[in-house]
């Protein structure tokens, strides 16, 4: 199958498009490598992807370009003649989306419905969305359920993706698509982005510099391993590609959350070092804790996670090791 991955060069986009690869897929990127964080990484992660190619059955096409240029988009899907979607590509991260909100708005729902339209004059039903567990906001119960209301998103990046989740619906009503929105739950490990805890700790513990706490270490995150969620996109992939028009939203998470205070020791333990710490504040847009109920994503697509946060964050460090330069 041909498979349009937006955003294949980021952290996420560049293993599943490994995975897809070995697997005999035909992939066709759109990224733009923009400066959220350093392009530089992103090409590194498109030089792994391509080397994937040279080794496996399916073959890589870059389309170097913007998501929110409309004609472009719908250029590739001429061109290239893409049969499924995984759209990743997003400005993604809480905190920056406060700074900017109508940037949020152009690139994750504005580009989403661009790439919607593009699918569907095209006649490419099959399409995957990457949604974020943010969009549960401060949710009170948990685990957090799809069944769960998430009118009361706290950050525009959290109201972005809700919103891209509606219009999936929309082209799903109007237009038979087959769509899957998938709320991953703070994904890390190997090319984690610079901006996410895991990646931005185990930096500053290993260089001796001090790290910036926020709330008592009570605030928790089901954290998951990139290769739980390439699992679940996958299984995603083959569940949009049935016959039957079909329309769900799926959590991918591990169940299984961890204070803040035990994921700083998970990292110390692993990297050897002791941590520096500043304790601050909470931050605005910021949630108490983020819990994913699977029972709905391991019924309908099987899918069920393994790695625990030790084993997960000692394979993180093992990586962060062997490519330091980074
Ligand atoms: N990493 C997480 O913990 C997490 C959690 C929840 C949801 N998500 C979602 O998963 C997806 C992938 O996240 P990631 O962590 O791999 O991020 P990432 O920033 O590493 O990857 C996103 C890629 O999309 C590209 N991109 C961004 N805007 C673009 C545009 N306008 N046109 C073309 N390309 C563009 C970027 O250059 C980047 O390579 C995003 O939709 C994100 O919101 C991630």
């Amino acid at each position: 199958m041909r498979v349009l991955v937006t955003g294949g060069a980021g952290f996420i986009g560049s293993h599943l498009s490994e995975r897809l690869l070995g697997a005999g897929h035909d992939i066709i990127i759109i990224d733009n490598f923009n400066e959220f964080y350093e392009p530089q990484l992103k090409r590194r992660n498109f030089a792994a992807v391509a080397a994937a190619a040279r080794t496996g059955q399916g073959d890589v096409t870059l389309c170097e370009g913007d998501i929110r240029d409309g004609e472009f988009v719908a250029a590739i899907f001429t061109q290239e003649a893409p049969e499924a979607v995984v759209h990743l590509a997003a400005a993604a991260g809480v905190r920056p989306s406060i700074q900017d909100p109508l940037f949020y708005e152009e690139v994750n729902v504005r580009g989403t419905m661009l790439l919607l339209e593009a699918a569907r004059k095209a006649g490419v039903r099959p399409f995957v969305l990457a949604s974020s567990s943010s969009v549960y906001g401060d949710n009170p119960k948990v685990p957090f359920s799809e069944e769960d209301s998430v009118d009361n998103p706290i950050s525009p990046y959290a109201a972005t993706k809700k919103a891209a989740e509606l219009i999936c619906h929309t082209y799903h009503h109007l237009y038979r698509m087959n769509i899957a929105c998938l709320r991953f739950f703070t994904v890390y490990g190997p090319r984690q982005r610079p901006d996410l805890a895991i990646n931005k700790f185990t930096r500053l513990i290993d260089a001796g510099e001090t790290i910036p706490f926020y709330g008592d270490g009570t605030t928790s995150r089901d954290y998951t391993y990139i290769d739980d969620i390439i699992d679940g996109v996958e299984r995603a992939l083959d569940w949009v590609c049935g016959d039957e028009p079909r329309y769900d939203i799926f959590n991918l998470g591990e169940s299984r959350p961890v204070e803040l205070g035990r994921l700083v020791e998970t990292i110390e333990k692993a990297l050897g070092t002791k941590a520096r710490i500043e304790r601050l504040p909470l931050q605005p847009g910021d949630v108490q804790r983020t819990y994913a109920d699977l029972a709905k994503s391991t019924a309908i697509l099987g899918y069920c996670p393994k790695t625990s946060i030790e084993e997960g964050i000692r394979a993180y460090v093992r990586w962060y090791r062997e490519n330091q330069e980074r």
